[in-house]
């Protein structure tokens, strides 16, 4: 049976997330000491000088290929990971390695005292394709939503005194610096860190709620992410956000649009917001931007832009010419009409496979994504899913406890698709 990617959705609920955030408990869950972590005759190096922020999987990378990836031992695994939705054109790629030897050839840093082109003419793509007037370039996600952040508040400052608080929606994730932790709804990043940025705050995925907190007066931002990624792989309902879209309008409030994970391509348009007929005031870009190299975008309407003066924003990095002449090629690539439908049909046939893996072994309680970004929710912790899949030679990774996240390469064909499949559907 033919299901399009929507009515695959399960309701939001399927895997329940805390329904209020209580940051009075402090029960964070401990992890394992350094040596605990079992270490394979693979790992050629110990990562003894790097701080144990992440848990990192027993297994050195060395190269890759295409949807490939091979650890130190020639071991290779089918990357439905691509590091965490960056690696959209998969690994030595040779038109994105050709791109990348052409910029290295030029300049590679200079400053934002001075203009140069790539930088000029990646922004002038942006605002050719998307909702937005005007880019402001930085160098991560986190980074992006903050900057966000502030241009949201300086513009509304313009509009009255006290209108300068911030809303993000439960099960929300927006980075890790002060004010995006501020808005990322995960009580063990947030509570070893408080007190953390001021005036932003979390609302339920409730229309009725967001109508109750959003004073024209005093409210500036809602940001969302269109599809919630970390949050468990949830597609936002159509028309919620249609309908937060109305009464952001209507209070004046800036809706923001995080499309740092869901953006770029994943979800089968060049950006996720086009699926709900419906255009952002801000939008966040990220991960897949420059192909690996870090860079994040701000794109935004000339009204909120020109609230900003200058020196009021910065960063160092921000949009120099190596990096953005290696993303001029990469958005170029996933703006292609046929790329994309590439992704929407490979993305619909994938779910459907996932719904009948669901069906075939009883162990999938729910499926949720679109395009190339997948969730499904599992009898038992997702870990053990994720570690099993990598003896197998597959790569997936987590969003919260029970959810096993799938974001292939965009350029996966059918046949890799359907090998991943085959992968996880003998894990299960
Ligand atoms: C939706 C979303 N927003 C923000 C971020 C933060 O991006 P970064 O890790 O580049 O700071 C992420 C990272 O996973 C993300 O998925």
């Amino acid at each position: 049976m033919t299901v399009p990617a929507e009515t695959l959705t399960a309701p939001n609920d399927a895997i329940s997330l805390p329904a209020v955030l209580d940051e009075v408990v402090v029960d964070v869950p401990t992890r394992a000491p350094v040596a605990d972590v079992p270490v394979t005759s693979s790992a050629s190096s110990t990562t003894d000088a790097l701080m144990y922020t992440y848990k990192r999987a027993p297994v050195e990378i060395e190269r890759g290929e295409g949807v490939y990836l091979f650890d130190s031992e020639g071991k290779r695994y089918l990357d439905f990971v691509s590091g965490i939705a960056v690696n959209a054109l998969g690994y030595a790629d040779p038109e994105l390695q050709a791109a990348m030897h052409a910029a290295v050839e030029g300049l590679v840093h200079v400053s934002n005292l001075y203009r140069t082109a790539p930088g000029e003419r990646l922004a002038a793509m942006l605002v050719e394709r998307s909702f937005a007037d005007k880019v402001f370039f930085c160098n991560s996600g986190a980074e992006a939503n903050e900057g966000a952040f502030k241009f949201a508040r300086r513009w509304a400052r313009d509009l009255g005194p006290a209108k300068n608080e911030i809303f993000s929606l439960r099960g929300a994730f927006h980075g890790r610096l002060f004010g995006t932790l501020a808005a990322t709804d995960r009580r063990n990043y947030r509570i070893p860190f408080r007190p953390l940025a001021g005036g932003i705050s979390i609302l339920e995925r409730d229309i009725d709620d967001i109508a109750t907190a959003l004073d024209a007066e005093t409210a500036a931002a809602l940001i969302l992410e269109p599809v919630q990624g970390e949050g468990g792989v949830r597609v936002l309902d159509a028309g919620f956000v249609r309908e937060v879209r109305a009464l952001t309008k209507e209070r004046n409030v800036a809706l923001i649009f995080d499309e740092i994970q869901c953006g770029l391509g994943r979800t089968g348009t060049l950006f996720a917001y086009e699926r709900f007929g419906i255009e952002p005031d801000i939008m966040t870009l990220a991960k897949p931007i420059a192909a690996g190299l870090p860079m994040g975008a701000i794109l935004t309407t000339k009204e909120i832009a020109s609230s900003v003066k200058p020196g009021e924003h910065g960063t160092t990095f921000g949009g120099g010419p190596f990096v953005a002449s290696v993303a001029l090629h990469v958005v170029e690539r996933l703006s292609h009409p046929q790329f994309l439908a590439h992704v929407r049909e490979n993305g619909a046939w994938f779910g459907q496979q996932l719904q009948e893996i669901a069906q075939r072994t009883g162990r999938i309680r729910a499926v949720r994504g679109v395009g190339y970004m997948w969730g499904i929710d599992i009898m038992g912790t997702a870990a053990h899913v994720v570690n099993q899949a990598l003896e197998k030679g597959l790569l997936v990774c987590t969003a919260g406890e029970y959810t096993v996240r799938m974001l292939p390469p965009l350029v996966a064909t059918r046949d890799e698709l359907a090998r991943g499949l085959a992968l996880l559907e003998d894990v299960l």
